[in-house]
């Protein structure tokens, strides 16, 4: 979603800020704008579409050599993605200039009473009430800029990250947070805002992390930051891991590509320090062992990728710990009325850490009373810092919109905390086996992708199908929809996934010649019962006409005369199958969208990190 940067400091401000956007892009805008103090005046280049064209206008129209400034990268909420809509916005005398992600819900009261105060408003947006607003405080607080702010904000409903400029003060930049991130980076005579650390990481890794409702002050020497009223808090600084490289392509050609290269490396990371002994140790795990024990259900609840995560997750703990486990769409969590005591352990996926709908509903289940737990691959966002406990899942940054490392290292996570949950209970079954074998996962995701130009050839062969099928069984159902879900996102594809048991209640009628149909086939020798079922599943859909593309373990040669084509995967337990059994259903999604020249790494509509609900 919107990317935010704030910069003041002894570079060019404008060259900081067009490459903190350029690194934000991943999040999904469709139209940029920046601003710069110079001479006590603002001056603002805003732009619809890509970067590029925000680029070509200061190119055109050069803007005065500063050291301060704001810069944003929108995606359109309140109006249409125009260049008068774009942010920056600027107060009626234009002296402030305010930037914003997330939405102000008590917009249309504040801009009535900003019309009727005889102000005329320029664009539709809902940040422009607020550059008005801000200004209308001004006088009242002597001119002081954070407190304006402090005081706006106070005024203000709804999910949002504010960064604000005055010409008269040319040495500040003042941001404020509620419910959307916001990330400090401490420089040497230089500091940075940012919606991610991504923005700023080729200048500096120290970090600080804004709370909930807080204000910073960030001049070039100095960052101070208050709560809304004013008073003084102490901040959080850490390190960020991983360095600008690492948010760079690499020689790939998108970043999905190169995300998809890396997942060996991330899953391996994931588990790194975390198996030792065959046991999993989970140092970071905040709740002991007697109130894991006494946690007698587990919601899980996330979006999209990350649900997919939770669906397997739901598997491997009842499989492994026997407690009852049910997994829910965080968007429709709260609003069902959920049973929730503190017996309820919630745990809440997200590789952002961000993502509105799932933050509400961990706030939700605290509200109640339970404990949350969250698996999140970002450091320092909001989620891990609301939750009772946190396990990180170290992907490193995923930036191409589509997730595919941080949803095996999700995977991953969860089959590490359902370990550990059974070695809590002193489970029966051969833990140690169970961890040796999500020891080797790396490995064979490995071997997977070494073998995936088929999986490209199948691409072409069904570019123009109207429609593409997965069904699955048991863990290969979320597969499935996750296949389904790569495709429709990237390729604009109509794709569904099904549970393959499900077909013949209705979705077989879509079967017709040629349509290609996936299918995850589960281990012969770990689940032979399923195994069998899925064979007939496959025969049925053959029978229709459709083409069959089976995703099977190496040496299942029972398939062979019901598949037209066979893509083979690593041979791992069923409830593993996940980590290998997706690589092939991403690959498939990633080469069908290049080949018809789709932007893989930004699709349309989409956003990196949906920050409003
Ligand atoms: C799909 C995708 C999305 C995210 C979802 C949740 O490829 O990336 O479906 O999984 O928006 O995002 P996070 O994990 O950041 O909460």
């Amino acid at each position: 979603m919107c990317g935010i940067v704030g910069y003041v400091g002894k570079q060019s401000a404008l060259d900081v800020i067009v490459a903190g956007l350029r690194r934000l892009e991943y999040r999904g805008y469709d139209s940029a704008g920046v601003a710069v103090v110079a001479n006590g005046v603002i001056e603002t280049r805003k732009k619809a579409g890509k970067l590029i064209n925000l680029e070509n206008e200061i190119e055109s129209t050069p803007l005065t050599q500063s050291h301060t400034g704001i810069g944003h990268t929108r995606w359109a909420t309140h109006g249409g993605p125009t260049d008068l809509n774009a942010h920056p916005h600027l107060s009626e005398d234009k002296k402030v200039a305010v930037i914003h992600n997330g939405i102000i819900e008590n917009f249309s009261e504040l801009r009535t009473e900003l019309i009727a105060a005889g102000i005329k408003l320029q664009s539709d947006t809902d940040t422009e009430v607020v550059a008005h607003l801000l200004s209308s405080i001004l006088p009242s607080v002597k001119n002081d800029l954070a407190e304006a702010m402090r005081k706006t904000c106070g005024r203000l409903r709804g999910a949002f990250t504010l960064v604000a400029a005055h010409a008269d003060i040319p040495d500040l930049v003042v941001g404020a947070r509620r419910n959307s991130p916001l990330v400090v980076g401490r420089g040497e005579n230089e500091n940075f805002l940012a919606s991610d650390v991504s923005a700023f990481i080729a200048h500096t890794r120290n970090a600080i992390e804004l709370g909930q409702d807080q204000v910073v002050e960030l001049r070039a020497d100095s960052i101070r930051v208050t709560d809304f009223a004013g008073k003084e808090v102490a901040v959080t600084e850490y390190e960020v891991t991983w360095d600008a490289a690492a948010a760079e392509k690499g020689g790939f050609d998108t970043f999905m590509l190169k995300e998809i290269s890396e997942q060996p490396k991330a899953v391996a990371d994931t588990l790194l320090g975390r198996i030792k002994n065959n046991r999993v140790e989970l140092d970071e795990m905040k709740f002991s062992a007697d109130e894991l024990r006494s946690v007698d259900k587990i919601i899980i609840t996330a979006c999209g990728t990350a649900y997919h995560s939770g669906l397997i997750a739901k598997y491997a703990i009842e499989r492994w710990t026997r407690v009852p486990c049910e997994v829910e769409l965080a968007s429709e969590f709260r609003y069902r009325d959920p049973i929730l005591d503190k017996n309820t352990l919630v745990i809440a996926i997200s590789q952002s850490g961000e993502t509105m709908d799932t933050l509400m509903a961990i706030r939700y289940a605290k509200e109640q009373g339970s404990r949350v737990l969250s698996i999140c691959n970002t450091q320092g966002s909001t989620m891990p810092r609301e939750s009772d406990a946190v396990i990180y899942t170290h992907a490193g940054p995923e930036i191409a919109v589509a997730s595919t490392k941080a949803f095996l290292t999700q995977v991953i996570a969860v089959y590490m905390f359902a370990l550990f949950l059974a070695q809590v209970h002193g489970s029966e079954l051969d833990l140690e086996a169970l961890v040796g074998e999500v020891a080797d996962m790396s490995a064979k995701v490995d071997l997977v992708l070494d073998t995936m130009q088929p999986v490209r050839d199948l691409a072409k062969q069904y570019m123009n199908a109207s429609s593409v099928l997965f069904i699955g069984r048991h863990v290969g159902y979320p597969v499935a929809l996750e296949g389904a879900l790569k495709l429709k996102e990237l390729a604009y594809m109509h794709a569904e996934g099904f549970a393959a048991g499900e077909l013949k209640h209705g979705p077989i009628a879509l079967l017709e010649d040629g349509l290609p149909v996936f299918v995850i086939v589960p281990s012969p020798t770990d689940s032979p019962v399923l195994h069998e079922k899925i064979v007939s599943n496959i025969q049925e859909v053959r029978a229709r006409g459709a083409h069959t593309i089976v995703i099977a373990q190496e040496g299942d040669e029972s398939v062979v005369p019901f598949a037209h084509h066979i893509i083979r995967i690593p041979k791992c337990p069923s409830l593993l199958q996940p980590v290998v059994a997706t690589v092939p259903l991403q690959v498939f999604a990633c080469e069908m969208a290049t080949l018809k020249g789709y932007d893989v790494d930004q699709p349309r509509n989409l956003a990196k990190s949906v920050t409003v609900e």
